[in-house]
């Protein structure tokens, strides 16, 4: 069931299959070198619907609420099909929870056009279905472009790579074999094994006398594309999903990264503010990012006498998508200018008639928090509509600033 939900997410790009899959199809023990795979019973579970406005990383729990809702009716998201509205692919960046929530609000309008004569009703939503469904288009662009194996193949060449490594025929013929890493559907992985042998590896290099090899753009997809593509046993697959964001948070500060990093002002102050560096990331970015650091990182360790960190399992899968999940939550808004947008677009027109009104959204939205706010504010669309078609007033837009603002005003009464 599982299985087949999934293969239907990914139809044509194999690299997103990858990320997409969470089964485990064969638990393979045949790894040649001591370090641990992952494993079914590490790899992670679902996670609990989430009530505030908390990640959920989980693509196959969003896909439901995609369908269910009857937004693949007229939304592809990777498939070729043409359909109604706009292609909802990885190549689109949306932001922040409220910022994707306002793309929804703003498109209600056009969507009551199409879905009247599509004869479906207004979806409406609870506050987990919201968040699901937002998690859901949050975590699209996180999967990236798909690799191409024959430039993964000359990036091995060209970043020196074959001179102590071999890929199938390929490379340096007593060199240490790369085979093995292409079961592991997803290049996570290859930021992992290289991350756990990067002090030896770093340490030969130095006494060679090789600059350590940075990537860019597409490169470390690219090259486990290549690795994929040359994996001896191609029924062997270990699928590992997107990873969990809330175990990452835990590895975070288990492997030592908040004694020199802080997130959003909170932690070290050694190093960049990741919760600033890593916003509009993808899943490549963040592996490049992590592994261009590894030369700078590796000197600090040692003055800072500190032991380097090593990934077991599905750990680095965890963090990774942690360090995406950072963005989701929303900060919060100016009380002044949402006072103002609730005049101009006409909210008070209906919520600050009496005082009656005023204290009834005002007392509800006090302990509300942006899931929460969203909910209230799509649920009641129809309510809305009839009165301003009556008035012929336009539709309100709002940014997810403004939205931001708004939530703050009315906290703030
Ligand atoms: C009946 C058809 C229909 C349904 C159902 C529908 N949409 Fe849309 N959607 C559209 C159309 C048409 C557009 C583009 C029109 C516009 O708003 O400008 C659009 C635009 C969007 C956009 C903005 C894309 C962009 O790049 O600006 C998002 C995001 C979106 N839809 C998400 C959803 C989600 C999530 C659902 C399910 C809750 C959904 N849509 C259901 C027809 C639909
Ligand atoms: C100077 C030699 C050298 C170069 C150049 C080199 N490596 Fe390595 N690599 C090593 C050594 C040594 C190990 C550790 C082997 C061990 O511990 O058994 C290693 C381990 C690895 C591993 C872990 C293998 C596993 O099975 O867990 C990966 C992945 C890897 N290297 C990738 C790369 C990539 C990609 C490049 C090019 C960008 C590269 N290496 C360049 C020497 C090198
Ligand atoms: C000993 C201090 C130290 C620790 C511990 C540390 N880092 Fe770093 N990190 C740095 C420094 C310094 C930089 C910036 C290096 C540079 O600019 O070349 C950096 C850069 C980064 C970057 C790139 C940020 C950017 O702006 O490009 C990422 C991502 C990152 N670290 C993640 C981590 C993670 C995840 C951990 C935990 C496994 C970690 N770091 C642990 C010192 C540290
Ligand atoms: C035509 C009248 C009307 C307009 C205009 C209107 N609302 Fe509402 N609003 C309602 C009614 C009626 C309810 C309560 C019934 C419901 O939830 O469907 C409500 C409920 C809400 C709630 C949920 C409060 C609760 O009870 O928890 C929020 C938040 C809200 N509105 C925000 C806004 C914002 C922001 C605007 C301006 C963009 C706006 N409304 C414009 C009539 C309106």
């Amino acid at each position: 069931m599982r299985e087949r939900k999934s293969s239907t997410i990914a139809v044509g790009t194999s690299g997103v299959l990858c990320l997409l899959a969470v089964a485990v199809l064969l638990i393979g023990g045949g790894c040649s070198k001591k370090e641990t795979g992952p494993t079914e019973r590490t790899i992670s579970k679902s996670e609990p619907a989430a009530f505030q406005p908390q990640l959920n990383s989980d693509l196959i729990q969003g896909r439901k609420v995609f369908e269910e809702k009857h937004c693949s009716q007229c939304h592809s998201i990777f498939e070729r099909e043409r359909k109604i509205g706009p292609k909802l692919g990885s190549d689109r960046v949306y932001g922040s929870f409220l910022d994707i929530f306002s793309t929804l609000w703003n498109h209600a309008p056009a969507m009551a056009v199409y879905m009247r004569k599509e004869v479906l009703d207004r979806p409406r939503f609870s506050t987990p279905e919201l968040n699901q469904l937002v998690s859901f288009l949050y975590m699209l662009p996180y999967l990236g472009e798909s690799g191409s194996p024959r430039k993964g193949e000359a990036l091995l060449q060209e970043k020196t790579c074959f001179e102590c490594h071999s890929l199938g025929r390929k490379g340096r013929k007593d060199g240490v074999p790369l085979d093995a890493l292409g079961v592991y559907q997803s290049q996570v992985i290859l930021l992992q094994r290289m991350w756990n042998h990067g002090p030896e590896m770093i340490g030969q290099m130095e006494s060679k006398g090789t600059a350590i090899p940075t990537f860019s753009g597409n490169d470390m997809t690219d090259i486990f594309a290549a690795l994929t593509e040359s994996a001896t046993e191609k029924s062997r697959k270990v699928f590992l999903g997107v990873g969990n964001t809330e175990n990452g948070r835990k590895i975070f500060t288990d492997k030592g990264c908040s004694k020199c990093h802080a997130i959003f002002g909170k932690g070290g102050k050694e190093a960049p503010d990741l919760g600033k560096a890593v916003s509009q990331a993808n899943v490549t970015s963040l592996i490049t990012q992590m592994w261009n650091h590894a030369g700078t990182m590796r000197k600090r360790f040692a003055k800072m006498k500190l032991t380097w960190p090593y990934f077991h399992e599905t750990e680095m899968n965890d963090l990774i998508v942690f360090l995406y999940s950072l963005n989701y939550e929303d900060k919060s808004g100016d009380a002044a200018k949402g006072e103002r947008i609730f005049r101009d677009n006409r909210c008070v027109d209906c919520h600050f008639k009496t005082d009656a009104d005023k204290q009834k959204i005002v007392g509800d939205i006090k302990s509300a928090n942006a899931i929460l706010f969203a909910t209230h504010l799509w649920n009641h669309i129809p309510a809305m509509e009839a009165a301003m078609v009556t008035q012929a007033v336009p539709w309100p837009e709002m940014s997810g600033q403004d939205l931001r603002d708004v939530l703050a005003f009315l906290k703030g009464q």
